[in-house]
Order: C-alpha cells, then structure tokens, then sequence
C-alpha cells in the first residue's frame, strides 16, 4: 500500500469513528425520548437535549476542522482580515467549552489594553476553541486552564498563552503534535476522543495569517503560546495588498 493511500485509509478510519460516535449517541438519545416521552420527567428530558446539543456541537467542530484540512490542502482558503478584540473571542470560547468541561476552572486574564490584532476572525476563534479544548481534555478534573495575553509597546505581536497542569508533553513530541493525525499515546489520550487534527489546522491558520505558535511542558505545566499580528498600518497594508 502506497503512503498516500495509507494516509487516505487512516483519514477515513478516524473520520468514521470521530462521526459515528457523537451520532449513535444523538440516535440514542432521540430514540429514549421518543420511546419514553410520557414516563420521564422534565429533568431527564432536559438532561437529554443538552447531551444532543453538546454532541451536535462536537459534530459541528469535527466538520469545520475537517473542511479546513481539505482547504489548507488545496490552497484554496480566502481569509478575510479584520481589526480584532482578543478577549471578546477568548471570552465566547471559553464559555463554550466551559460548558463542555464543567470541572475545569478557567483563568482568563486579559490585559484591557492589549492592542487589536489583524486577523481573520472566525479563524482566530477556531484557533482558540482548538487549543483551549484541548488544554481542558488533557488535564484533570478540578484543574485550572489559563488563558493570558501579552504584549509590549512596539510589539508586532500579541501573545495569547494558554496554560494547563494535564499529561503534559515531552520534548521529543513537541514537532509532531502539529502534524496531521498524530495523537501523542497516554492513559488520557487512549480515555479521550480525538482526530489528531486539531493542532495541524491551528498552526497552519496561526502561520497563514502571519504568526507563530509554539509549546513547551515542564514542571507539571503544559503552556501553547501563540503570536499574532497587532493591527496597524504596517500589518493593513500587508493584507491589503494579498487580497
Ligand atoms: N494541552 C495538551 N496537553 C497534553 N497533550 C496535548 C495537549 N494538546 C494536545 N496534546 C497532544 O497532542 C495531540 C494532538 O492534538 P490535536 O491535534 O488537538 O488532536 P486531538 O485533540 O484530536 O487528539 C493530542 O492527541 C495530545 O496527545
Ligand atoms: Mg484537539
């Protein structure tokens, strides 16, 4: 078997299971409430539309980063820049995988005069999501994730660090988690669900609009940094003149 036809094989295999298992439980779900309606009480039935809903959601995440991987692939993707708040983004995200990770407390500290960034705002958001996601799915119950941005006067960029104190990362595997399918083996990893895609499409949006991204785990603490363009006239006439 060719490498790309293995590559194809793995895609479609993680993209069935990572499909199959959030639909089978809306199915389950659906189909109780149905069979069921008359005999369950107003808090199971609510109990069972916020599962259908969280799961609809993790449906909708799956599809919008697969869509990316095949737009990343094809060069294709138009990104429209827009003069950008980092904490209302931050804010939303956070609210929305707060609700997903009800264990988890979240630190956000951002500075109120932390300059705009020029970027494209539906990716920066997808950016977010992924990575403080992945900061909630990797640590612990009752553990804090933190999110706290960054900058200095006549800084080209923001930094927006996001912290956890979960499995952690070694070294060796700093490169490779950015890199398309790969999932690093742990006790947590094999417990959570993932396509191994998340970080490939984080840093490929991060790049594409002009920033960086890096990692670094030690002393129980996990921290993704990533840098993004402060929007000024510099950073205006860049995108202006790509569009
Ligand atoms: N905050 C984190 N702490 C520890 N490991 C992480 C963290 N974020 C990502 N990883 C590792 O990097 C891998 C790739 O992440 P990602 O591309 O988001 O894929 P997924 O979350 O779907 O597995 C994960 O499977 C996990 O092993
Ligand atoms: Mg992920």
């Amino acid at each position: 078997m060719s490498d790309s036809d293995k590559n194809y094989e793995d895609f479609i295999s993680t993209v069935s299971h990572e499909l199959r298992t959030p639909l089978t439980s809306i199915r389950g779900f659906s189909q109780t409430m149905l069979a069921s309606w008359d005999k369950l009480d107003d808090e199971s039935k609510k109990k069972f539309l916020k599962i259908i809903e969280e799961q609809s959601n993790r449906l909708i995440n799956l599809v919008e980063n697969m869509l990316s991987v095949t737009k990343l692939q094809s060069e294709k993707e138009m990104l429209i820049y827009k003069e950008t708040d980092v904490a209302p983004t931050v804010n939303t995200v956070v609210s929305i995988v707060k609700n997903q990770y009800k264990t988890r407390t979240f630190e956000v500290d951002i500075n109120p005069k932390t300059p705009t960034i020029l970027v494209d705002r539906d990716k920066f958001m997808q950016i977010m999501t992924n990575l403080i996601e992945n900061a909630a799915k990797y640590s612990d119950e009752n553990s804090t994730v933190k999110i706290k941005s960054g900058f200095c006067k006549d800084c080209e960029f923001v930094s927006i660090k996001i912290s956890d104190k979960g499995v952690g990362i070694d070294e060796e595997d700093y490169e490779k988690i950015f890199t398309k399918f790969s999932r690093i083996d742990n006790p947590l990893t094999r417990k959570v669900q993932g396509s191994g895609l998340g970080l490939y499409i984080t840093k490929n949006l991060v790049e594409k609009m002009h920033g960086k991204i890096s990692v670094e785990s030690h002393d129980g603490e996990t921290t993704f940094d990533v840098l993004l363009p402060v929007c000024n006239l510099e950073t205006q006439a860049r995108t202006k003149c790509r569009q």
